[in-house]
């Protein structure tokens, strides 16, 4: 095993137990809405938002209590956006994590509650955090604004408002950019605005280094929606044709975003460069974005 991986292993146990004692029992009225919530947020998932967290976490040296609440908070609303990713009213899609998607697994009612109740969930989350009520309210601050109409939730509707057009490459990345770019970046954030502030030229390298691999994170997904199996991804493979959506593939070709994802996880390593150590973690992350293959 590599460093990584032990790293990987270790953080994957600690966000796990970290959401199950946060979500409410399967016993607690009402429980079906309780089973959606668990059944979508635990023991699935890579997991690489909650990673970013703790990696960010270990080169700042913050204390693990407060990065497992940080984590949990952006588990939670990546588990609710794809629960409402897959809704026929979204991207349709029945598989999600390798199981049926929560709205084939219950019904769509409770799926739309259930993404409802792990939103809420994530901010409880931050609320309770163990740092100062200034340091939560800056972190309720950016991610409210990540993972809102200004960050992921415009990017969906941007995408769903593109579906059978042919957008230029600087649309597409604008919209994968808030889509999917603006909650990683806020893995990032979130720890860093504990220690530093947004002048600090630390806090703008991290910054960078974040919304490379944000971005070099959705090309990955559209170039494993085109050469990846069913199987391998957990999730329907050649969704983005079937809806006719532009992706980086489909506008660029395979070749040209390969080298994209690899242009951007150089530049997210020489914004790393800036720092003398411990920042291991974060280069294994950027390499693992463009390199995984589900
Ligand atoms: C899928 O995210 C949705 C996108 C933003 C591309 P992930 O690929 O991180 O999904 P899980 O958490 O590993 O299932
Ligand atoms: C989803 O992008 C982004 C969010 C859920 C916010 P996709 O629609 O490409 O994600 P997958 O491929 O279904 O996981
Ligand atoms: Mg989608
Ligand atoms: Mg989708
Ligand atoms: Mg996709």
């Amino acid at each position: 095993m590599t460093a990584f991986q032990r790293f990987q292993h270790e953080k994957v146990q600690q966000i796990e137990a970290a959401l199950d004692s946060l979500l409410p029992s399967t016993q607690l009225e009402p429980k079906q809405l309780h089973a959606a919530m668990r059944y979508s947020t635990l023991n699935g998932g890579k997991r690489i938002r909650a990673m970013l967290v703790y990696a960010t976490g270990h080169l700042l040296e913050i204390q693990q209590q407060t990065l497992d609440s940080l984590a949990s908070s952006i588990e939670l609303i990546h588990a609710y956006s794809l629960i409402h990713d897959d809704l026929p009213a979204m991207d349709d899609d029945d598989l999600r994590r390798g199981k049926p998607s929560c709205h084939k697994a219950f019904d769509e009612a409770t799926a739309i509650l259930a993404g409802d109740g792990l939103l809420t969930l994530a901010f409880n989350a931050l609320a309770k955090a163990k740092c100062s009520s200034e340091q939560k309210i800056t972190c309720i601050q950016l991610l409210s604004q990540a993972a809102g109409s200004r960050g992921m939730v415009g990017g969906q509707a941007i995408d769903l408002a593109n579906e059978g057009k042919s957008l230029s490459i600087a649309e597409i990345e604008n919209m994968h950019l808030h889509k999917t770019g603006a909650l990683i970046c806020s893995c990032i954030t979130l720890v860093a605005s504990l220690k530093l502030t947004p002048d600090d030229a630390e806090y703008r390298h991290l910054k960078h280094y974040a919304e490379c691999i944000g971005l070099a994170f959705q090309v990955q997904d559209d170039i494993l929606d085109e050469t990846s199996s069913t199987e391998t991804l957990g999730k329907t493979q050649g969704k983005d044709k079937q809806a006719d959506k532009s992706t980086y593939p489909s506008i660029l070709g395979l070749k040209a975003s390969k080298e994209l994802t690899e242009d951007l996880y150089n530049e997210a390593l020489l914004s790393l460069s800036h720092f003398d150590q411990r920042t291991e973690y974060l280069r294994d992350i950027a390499q693992f974005t463009i390199s995984r293959i589900s």
